[in-house]
This record gives structure tokens, C-alpha cells and sequence, in this order.
């Protein structure tokens, strides 16, 4: 034989002699950050693993490979562009494992004036089963093809024991679509923590998911999975472990989350963990250790560092609080004169959405209806709540600069609750005083109507409305206010009640 011909036949025994490898899981996305994402995925055969990348889904010039052997793929790339859609392709060995124009992710919006951030939440949702799968296919419907920012679970994600199995079914065989474009965030729950009778972050949960322990996406650093913070587009999150770590205000979790409050100064804060503060849904708040801990322990530093809403589940329902601040005793003790901040149901199509400008107030929402539901407590519904619903269903949130938008969403596609907080502070853009008059510029929101106010000096306290019903034209807008002549005059713009 020819040398080159033998030369030939050699290459080719080398390619058959790799193993084919096959996805088994995924790919699915963590950790997402301005310039950074983590891209993970599960395969049959350990090989490193690659991620291709470009923000076109045909040129996906780049590339990032991990150097481990792994059947369990966690791929970080850096250096990306903030708010950014880029497409990527998942490989082993130069195989390509899965690739398409739906693989594709978006990284962080930075904390600066943006659009809308999109997030959908489901609580105790893993009993992959039809209810589960209900609640999904509910939410991609009523989403269209509204992009989700982010996705997050708010533990009991795998029923019954949070086994690896038991994930690939609740969680990555239930929401592949999603998983692909989205990342994924958790708090830790209950059932999540059974596969593993010590408390040393054994569970499958921790091999699954990729938490920002060391601040790789904003916030000061936990040193822990268990409990963390991110920063997506001006919004804080904090995802706290109500289940297996220690819930007193003397604890190491406590003390990194008044440092980690401390430290932020994001528009809009939300935290989230398993245990919920308030509620008489499957479970009594009234009566479980780990509620009554962290409604008394923790709810003080959230409420005094303004989190605006507080995400739980371990009850299989969905309850939401007005405004609230100051109630941590049992249910017998709440009045609303003294425990609502603003008593109302906060829908802007009803009483008016809660408005928090400087002033304080927390909405505490337990969403553990996304895949079943529990009994309820003979005293349901629990007095701090707005609303109470026994039905499957899953939580949406819109937020902006100056308002966050909630709706719950049962499992039929109707919007069973919907309340909203605005933050109607605005920022100045500018400001100029010319022979034609003055110049006024500020950040505005789409469709947002403003009022011009004026005073002579900020101690008189007599405001004079110099114009209404100016229409936002521009994200900044500008306003030439003709005919001004004062020795001196303060501005103040306030959006109008939507
Ligand atoms: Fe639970």
C-alpha cells in the first residue's frame, strides 16, 4: 500500500476508536452576568467539553473548552458584551452535542436605565407530572414570544427525595425549551435536602446547580451555594437556604446578608427562600420552626434594608401580602393599621398599585403552586394576605426602572392576581437655564406621563405644578419650558398615577 494511502487509514481507525457521545441533559445556563455565563450540560461519555459562541446562529466563532474529563459539563465564558444575545453550540471531542437558533442566551443588562426585565418563578414544582407540565405550557403561552430573563425555583424542585433522577425528570425532562435560553436560578428546599440525611451540601442539588458563592455576579460574596446574591439589570437578588442552615440572627447566613444588604444599591431587591414568613396554606406559619425563625429572625434586616418583595413556597398555593413592615409575631397579631404599609390589593386596575418612594415595604409572595396542591389551615386564609388562591399556577414578574409588575398565572392561563410597585423617583438628566427659557432632561419610561413641578426654594414647600401630562418621547426626554424667569427656581418631575 501506498504510504500515504496507509497514512489514511490510520486517521480514520483513530476517529471510529472515540465514542460517540450523546446529551443527556441540557444544555442548560447558570450564573449569568454582565459579561460572563456558565453553560452546562450532561453527556454518556467523560470528555471535555466546548462551547461555541457568536452572536449570530451561523457564525459561532468562538470558542471555550473546559479542561476536565467530565460527563457534567459547567462551562464558564467571560468576556461577553452586557445585554447581549449570543448563539452557542455545545461539543465534545469536536462531536457537536446539540446546536440550533434556539440555543442562545442573553447576558446581564448592567444596573443603568433598560428594558424590561422578565422573570418567571415556580415554587414546589417538582412532581413531573401534568399539573407541572400544565403550569408550563401556561406559561409559554401567555409569553408568546416574549424572551424570559431569568427563571427561579423556589425549592422543592424534585419530589420526592431531590435525586439526580429525580431532577432529570422534574426539572430538565419538564422545562427543556426554557432551560436552553434562560438561566436558572434556586433556593434550596425541604425536599431538595432528603437525598442526603447530613447537612454538609451532599444532595444532588449542589452537583446540579452552579451558584455564584463567590460574587461572579454582583453582590458580596457568600463564600456558600446555600445561600448568595446576583445583580440582573438593577435588580439585587438574595436567595437564602431556609432549610438546612442555621436561621439565627447570630448565624453566619444573618451576617453576610446584612453586609450583602448593606452593600447594595440596586433600584429593585428581591429575596428569595423556601420557608414562607406568612402563610396558611398546607403549611401554618403559626407552627413550623423554620417559618416562625425566619420570619422573626430575618424579616426585620429585609424589611429595614427596603427588599421590595419576598418569594417563597413550601405551601402548595399561591397567598400574597399587601405592602407590609413591622409584623413578626404570630397571626393573631397582625392589624393592618399598624402591619400594612399600604393596606390595599395594589392591582392598578383596582385599588392602585403600592407606591414606594423612600418609604418602606415589603410584599411577601408564596408561590408553591407550580406542580401541586396541598390542604389549607382551618384559619386560611392568613390575615396579612391580599389575595389567596388555592389553584396550580406560576408567578410572572415585569420589572423597570420605576415599576415591577406581578401577575399570578394559574394553570388555565388566567391571570388570577396582579399587583404592582412602583418607584416613581426620577433622575435628572440635565438641567440649563437659556434666553428661550428652561431647559429640563430626565430618564423616561415608555408611555410614562410626567408633571413639572416648581419652587422657589426647597424649604418653602410650596410646590407649583408648572405643567402635566408631558408624554415620555425619548428615554431621555427633554422639555424646553418657555417663558421661565425667576432669581432662582428648583424643578421637581413626578410621574403621573398610571
Ligand atoms: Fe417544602
Amino acid at each position: 500500500m501506498h504510504p500515504i494511502g496507509r497514512l489514511a487509514l490510520f486517521a480514520m481507525a483513530l476517529a471510529s476508536a472515540l465514542p460517540a457521545a450523546t446529551l443527556q441533559r441540557g444544555p442548560y445556563l447558570q450564573r449569568v452576568a454582565t459579561g460572563e455565563i456558565t453553560v452546562c450540560w450532561r453527556s454518556d461519555v467523560a470528555q471535555t467539553g466546548t462551547v461555541r459562541y457568536g452572536t449570530s446562529p451561523l457564525v459561532l466563532t468562538n470558542l471555550q473548552s473546559s479542561a476536565v474529563v467530565a460527563t457534567n459539563h459547567a462551562v464558564r465564558i467571560a468576556g461577553l458584551q452586557p445585554a447581549t444575545t449570543y448563539y452557542y453550540a455545545v461539543e465534545q471531542e469536536g462531536q457537536t452535542l446539540a446546536s440550533g437558533a434556539n440555543l442562545f442566551f442573553r447576558t446581564a443588562p448592567g444596573p443603568a436605565y433598560g428594558p424590561s426585565v422578565r422573570i418567571w418563578i415556580l415554587g414546589d414544582s417538582g412532581t413531573a407530572n401534568a399539573y407541572a407540565k400544565g403550569v408550563y405550557d401556561a406559561y409559554r403561552s401567555f409569553a408568546g414570544s416574549r424572551h424570559t430573563d431569568l427563571m427561579l425555583m423556589l425549592g422543592d424542585n424534585a419530589y420526592t427525595t431531590g435525586t439526580d433522577a429525580q431532577y432529570q425528570t422534574a426539572v430538565f425532562a419538564m422545562y427543556p425549551e426554557i432551560l436552553r435560553q434562560t438561566p436558572l436560578f434556586s433556593c434550596f428546599g425541604n425536599h431538595d435536602g432528603y437525598a442526603d440525611p447530613g447537612m454538609t451540601q451532599g444532595e444532588p442539588y449542589y452537583d446540579i446547580f452552579t451558584f455564584p458563592a463567590a460574587g461572579e455576579c454582583g453582590g458580596v460574596p457568600s463564600g456558600s451555594e446555600a445561600y448568595f446574591s446576583f445583580d440582573y439589570g438593577g435588580i439585587h437578588f438574595v436567595s437564602l437556604d431556609s432549610a438546612e442552615t442555621l436561621r439565627t440572627t447570630n448565624g453566619a447566613m444573618h451576617a453576610w446578608l446584612e453586609q450583602d444588604l448593606a452593600a447594595n444599591t440596586s433600584r429593585w431587591t428581591i429575596a428569595l427562600w423556601h420557608h414562607a414568613p406568612y402563610t396558611k396554606g398546607s403549611h401554618d406559619s403559626d407552627d413550623e420552626a423554620y417559618l416562625v425563625q425566619m420570619r422573626q429572625n430575618f424579616l426585620p434586616l429585609i424589611e429595614a434594608a427596603g427588599v421590595d418583595l419576598v418569594l417563597s413556597g413550601h405551601s402548595h398555593d399561591y397567598e400574597r401580602s399587601f405592602l407590609l413592615q413591622g409584623h413578626y409575631g404570630m397571626s393573631a397579631t397582625f392589624d393592618p393599621l399598624l402591619h400594612a404599609v399600604d393596606g390595599g390589593d395594589g392591582d392598578p386596575l383596582g385599588d392602585g398599585a403600592y407606591v414606594k418612594s423612600g418609604t418602606p415595604g415589603t410584599v411577601y409572595v408564596v408561590a408553591g403552586s407550580g406542580g401541586q396542591l396541598g390542604g389549607v389551615q382551618a384559619d386560611f386564609p392568613h390575615p396579612a394576605m391580599a389575595v389567596s388562591r388555592v389553584e396550580r399556577g406560576s408567578l410572572v414578574l415585569d420589572i423597570e426602572p420605576e415599576r415591577l409588575d406581578a401577575i399570578f398565572l394559574n394553570i388555565d392561563g388566567a391571570v388570577r392576581d396582579r399587583f404592582s410597585i412602583l418607584k416613581p423617583e426620577l433622575r435628572f438628566a440635565g438641567i440649563a437655564a437659556t434666553n428661550a427659557g428652561v431647559s429640563l432632561q430626565w430618564y423616561s419610561r415608555p408611555g410614562g406621563s410626567y408633571a413639572l413641578w416648581r419652587a422657589a426654594n426647597l424649604q418653602s414647600n410650596e410646590w407649583v405644578m408648572a405643567t402635566n401630562g408631558i408624554p415620555a418621547t425619548a428615554p431621555v426626554n427633554t422639555l424646553l419650558l418657555g417663558g421661565e424667569s425667576h432669581p432662582s427656581a428648583f424643578y421637581r418631575v413626578e410621574v403621573e398615577a398610571p
